[in-house]
């Protein structure tokens, strides 16, 4: 049994604070974030991935439409939000960062299993297969409404909806909401038939949407990119949000997940390197920050090697 709450490299530990040393040498940092990029790009392209293509067949299509129509000029961007994330140095407001995402997102699900022999599509079915096992567990039987909150460019937004809309006899309405309207504007893109009722470009924290509106609301691979005071607002935010009997669900990376702990030290400063809210996240008590909020006690399951899942309800 593992019994170590979170990695050493994160958090105050000597470990973490050599590693922040290293990332803050700007040099050091320039070749550190190449070298996550690599690590990323190579699991994708071995793995069949069609990285380069993906990026030009969404830089040929009318995202700047989408991104026009969707864009909300009243949104302000936190400060968190504007510092580089993932190798781009204009974090999640770029282009470059949207057109990547997808690519990004299977590879992702290809490295909880580097060990097994696994199509991305396999290894991306296995990731979002067992979230939606735990909702099928923890969360609300009959789902009418439903939150994305962070949905990048979709894709968890899509198989989220496409689960419970299989799985329920009555129609389900889904909306994606997130601060990038680059982000945004590839989930419509890539959300052909019209699925998703909405993509909302709208801060997590203050969505504007009435109280008591949706039965689950979901931060799926969202919470790590947050500093504590946002991720504890957007939980107030979700309880807001939920009917009495709703849900909010996360899944995200496993503080005492063996594999995370002991990753080689170049993964992990590659890692901290291009996830600038690292040590915030590993020292978060999801559990009962969302207490705090308001919610019954949750439920964790480690859903895979690497991640997660929480669930907790709201009974007032
Ligand atoms: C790693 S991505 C999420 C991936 C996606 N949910 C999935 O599972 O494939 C995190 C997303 O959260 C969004 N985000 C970060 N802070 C936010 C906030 N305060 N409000 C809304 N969206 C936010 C980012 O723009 C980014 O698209």
């Amino acid at each position: 049994m593992n019994k170590k709450l979170k990695p050493d490299w994160a958090g105050k530990d000597m470990l973490s604070q050599f590693v922040n040393l290293l990332i803050h040498i700007k040099p050091i940092y320039q070749v550190m974030k190449h070298q996550a990029r690599q690590v990323i790009i190579k699991t994708a392209e071995k793995n069949g991935v069609p990285w380069r293509k993906n990026y030009e067949k969404l830089a040929a299509s009318p995202v700047q439409y989408h991104f026009d129509a969707i864009r909300n000029p009243q949104v302000t961007y936190p400060d968190y939000y504007k510092v580089p994330f993932h190798a781009y140095s204009e974090g999640n407001l770029c282009w470059k960062a949207a057109f990547e995402a997808p690519s990004a997102t299977y590879s992702m699900a290809l490295r909880v299993w580097k060990n097994e022999s696994l199509t991305w599509e396999a290894a991306h079915d296995r990731l979002r297969g067992s979230f939606h096992n735990v909702l099928a567990t923890y969360a609300p039987k009959e789902v009418g409404d439903i939150l994305d909150v962070g949905c990048s460019v979709g894709i968890s937004t899509l198989t989220l909806h496409r689960y419970y809309q299989n799985k329920q006899s009555h129609s389900v309405r889904t909306v994606g909401l997130d601060l990038s309207p680059y982000m945004l504007a590839v989930a419509k893109k890539l959300d052909i038939n019209n699925e998703i009722s909405q993509w909302l470009h709208r801060q997590a924290e203050n969505t504007g949407l009435p109280d008591n509106s949706f039965d689950l609301v979901t931060l799926q691979f969202l919470t790590h990119e947050l500093p504590h005071s946002a991720s504890k607002a957007i939980f107030k935010e979700a309880f807001r949000l939920l009917r009495n009997g709703g849900a909010i669900a996360l899944v995200d990376n496993n503080p005492k997940s063996a594999v995370i702990q002991n990753l080689p030290p170049v993964l992990f400063t590659l890692m901290k390197s291009t996830e600038p809210w690292s040590d915030e996240y590993y020292t978060f008590e999801i559990e009962e920050e969302l207490q705090k909020a308001g919610f019954n006690t949750p439920v964790t399951v480690e859903t895979d090697p690497r991640h997660r899942t929480i669930v907790a309800t709201k009974e007032t």
